[in-house]
Formats: C-alpha cells, sequence, structure tokens
C-alpha cells in the first residue's frame, strides 16, 4: 500500500487580482473526516466564475479568506476514506464537486459529492463535468422544451454552451449556435445550426428559424436579452446569463438538498458522456503547474469546449497512464 505524503499542493490566492495572483504553495495534507474521503486529483476542469470570484466580481455572494483556495470541479482516486464511508474505498475511481479547493493534487470531501466514475469516461472529461454541466442541465430543465421546437444558445461552442446544445437536441429541439466562423464545422458535427454573433444577429437567426424561436439560452450576456426581444422569444423563456451566474453561485454553496441534487446530476451527466449521448471537447490541457496559462487562455472568451488542469500530465519521455498509477497505488 502507497503512503500518503505529509504535504501536497494547492492554488491560493489571498488577494482580488488579475491570474498572477494565484500561488502554487506547500500545505499539510488533508485527511479526511467523518463521511468524508481523500481524492487524489488527476484532472480539475476550470470555470469562468474562479476567475471572477479571484477578480473580486463576487465578494458579496461568496466570501473569501486570506490563502483562498479555488476550483468547483474534479476527476481522481479516492486514497483514504473518513470513518462510516462505505459507498467509496481506497482506489475507487470517482468525480466529483468541491467547495472551492479541487486545483490542488488532493482534495477532501464529503463522500456525497462523489459519483462512481464509468469506465468508458475519461479522466479529462470526468474532472470537466461538474460547473459547466450543471449549468447547462438546469438551463435546459428550465427552458421545458418541446420536441421540434427551434431554440438559440448563445456562446454556444464553448464549455456551457457545447453542453445546452446536447442536452437541447436530447429533447428533440432544433439548435441555432452563435459562435465565431472558426467554430462553424464543430457545431455543425454536433447538428447545430452556427450563426456568426455581432451586428445583424437576430436577422440570420431569422432566416435559419421560418418559425420561430422558442427559447433562448444565454450564456454570453452583452446584448442577448434585446436579441431575444427581436425574436419575439416568450420573456420566460429567455435564460439571461445573469440566471446562469445564479445557478453556479449556488452550486458553489449549497444546501443540503441543493448538494445532494447537484451530485444526482453530476451522475446523470457522467451517464451521458459514457453512453456518448454528449460529447464533451477538452480543448485545452495545462499541466497543474501551468494553471496561470489555462486561466489566460479561458480569458480570452474564445475556447472550445473546455479546459481542464491535468495533475498527472504526459511527459515528453512517457507517458503517466491513469491505469499504471491506480495499479502502483495498491
Ligand atoms: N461563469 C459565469 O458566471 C458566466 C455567466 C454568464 C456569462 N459568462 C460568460 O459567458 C461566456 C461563455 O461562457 P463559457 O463558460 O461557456 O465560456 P467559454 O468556454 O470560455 O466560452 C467561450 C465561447 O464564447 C464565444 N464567444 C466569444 N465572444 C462571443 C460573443 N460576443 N457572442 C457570443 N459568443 C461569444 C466563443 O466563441 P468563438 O470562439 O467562436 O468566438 C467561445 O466558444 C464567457 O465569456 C463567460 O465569461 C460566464
Amino acid at each position: 500500500m502507497t503512503r500518503i505524503p505529509s504535504s501536497t499542493q494547492t492554488v491560493q490566492f489571498s488577494e482580488f487580482g488579475g491570474v498572477d495572483v494565484l500561488e502554487l504553495v506547500e500545505i499539510e495534507m488533508p485527511h479526511p473526516g467523518p463521511g468524508e474521503v481523500l481524492v487524489e486529483v488527476l484532472v480539475a476542469g476550470i470555470n469562468h466564475i474562479e476567475a471572477y470570484i479571484r477578480q473580486g466580481l463576487f465578494a458579496d455572494d461568496i466570501p473569501t479568506s486570506a490563502n483562498q483556495t479555488q476550483g468547483s470541479d474534479f476527476a481522481g482516486i479516492v486514497i483514504e476514506v473518513g470513518e462510516g464511508v462505505t459507498r467509496f474505498t481506497r482506489n475507487a475511481e470517482v468525480l466529483g464537486h468541491a467547495r472551492l479547493s479541487s486545483h490542488a493534487y488532493h482534495v477532501v470531501v464529503s463522500a456525497d459529492n462523489l459519483v462512481a466514475k464509468p469506465k468508458q469516461l475519461s479522466w479529462e472529461v470526468a474532472g470537466s463535468l461538474f460547473l459547466a454541466g450543471l449549468a447547462a442541465h438546469d438551463l435546459v430543465e428550465a427552458a421545458h422544451i418541446s420536441p421540434g421546437e427551434t431554440i438559440v444558445v448563445s456562446a454556444a461552442a464553448g464549455g456551457v454552451g457545447s453542453i445546452e446544445i446536447q442536452l437541447a437536441k436530447l429533447r428533440g429541439a432544433t439548435v441555432i449556435g452563435t459562435c465565431g466562423e472558426r467554430n462553424f464545422d464543430y457545431l455543425r458535427q454536433l447538428g447545430v445550426k452556427p450563426v456568426v454573433y455581432g451586428d445583424g444577429l437576430a436577422d440570420r437567426i431569422e432566416l435559419l428559424a421560418p418559425n420561430g424561436v422558442a427559447a433562448y439560452l444565454d450564456n454570453f450576456g452583452q446584448n442577448g436579452a434585446d436579441i431575444a426581444a427581436q425574436l419575439e422569444v416568450d420573456p420566460a423563456r429567455y435564460a439571461s446569463s445573469d440566471e446562469r451566474k445564479r445557478i453556479e453561485v449556488t452550486a458553489i454553496d449549497p444546501d443540503e438538498h441543493e448538494r445532494a441534487r447537484n451530485t444526482l446530476v453530476l451522475a446523470r451527466l457522467a451517464e451521458l458522456a459514457a453512453t456518448r449521448q454528449i460529447s464533451v471537447l477538452i480543448s485545452g490541457y495545462y499541466p497543474f503547474g501551468l494553471v496561470h496559462e489555462a486561466f489566460d487562455d479561458l480569458e480570452t472568451r474564445h475556447a472550445r469546449g473546455k479546459i481542464v488542469l491535468g495533475m498527472k500530465p504526459a511527459h515528453s519521455y512517457g507517458v503517466v497512464k491513469a491505469r499504471t498509477y491506480a495499479d502502483a497505488a495498491e
């Protein structure tokens, strides 16, 4: 049995600001209390809200402190189990959600925050599913889409949009997605009609939707509400980017009921991805030490699909396979 090291590393910040305030620091290894597990993180997704929190834009909603850690999404291997935990044992392969702490080599969470990783699901996708997937899931559910309806998704090639379009298609919708021209092929491969954003967007959408637009899921904000109004979308079926922010804030600080539900949604998304009913494109895979570069990339607002941090990245001199790693831990 491999010994658990006495220390680990995590990302922290102690003042609000740009990526430069992020530090990779050595900390004492955390250990699980009753009902908790210690997970060795293999992959952790990054999200815009982490940048917004670090910039101080959510100071009223999500209190932070000195040596503030970050990160919601992760996938990894359980290496220590706290008292009373029976659902997961050491070496279990899992994905989960954490409160501002998954951008680290190790994370302690309640066992209730974990889902068993389906074998067919890649580590990269498993580690990036939570926050974007939950936002996409909840927004599509709230849109009450019926088969045959046409809906619009803005920033459709992004982390949240690319999942929303697929969930909406599973509900039988015809989906129009706004994006830059470089993403037309990507959206077409997902069965979505791409339309370039910018001046004249409502007119271009009307040409693609002669029978009208039933719902508008707006990830980008800015003039999205005006476009939806021009398209005569029922205001109750326009999901603003503020609504999306509210879902993400609630997901970071959920009550007990919401936390349990979030795990159920994550399990559902994992199943959909494992069975190829949705596909999540990982367009950036950054070694953990390059966390600053990963956020620089995200904050350009032109990512396609998801960007992740890899805690066990491949090296030019050899590949560390997740299965090799899991075998060694036994
Ligand atoms: N996390 C939050 O709380 C939150 C809430 C609301 C809105 N947002 C914002 O919503 C955007 C999408 O979020 P995400 O998490 O899916 O991020 P993401 O993965 O970084 O998405 C970026 C996508 O946005 C598209 N995009 C860039 N400029 C656009 C514009 N003017 N109109 C429509 N789409 C545009 C890009 O398309 P091209 O590369 O094809 O140009 C790219 O595919 C981000 O810019 C984010 O800041 C975030």
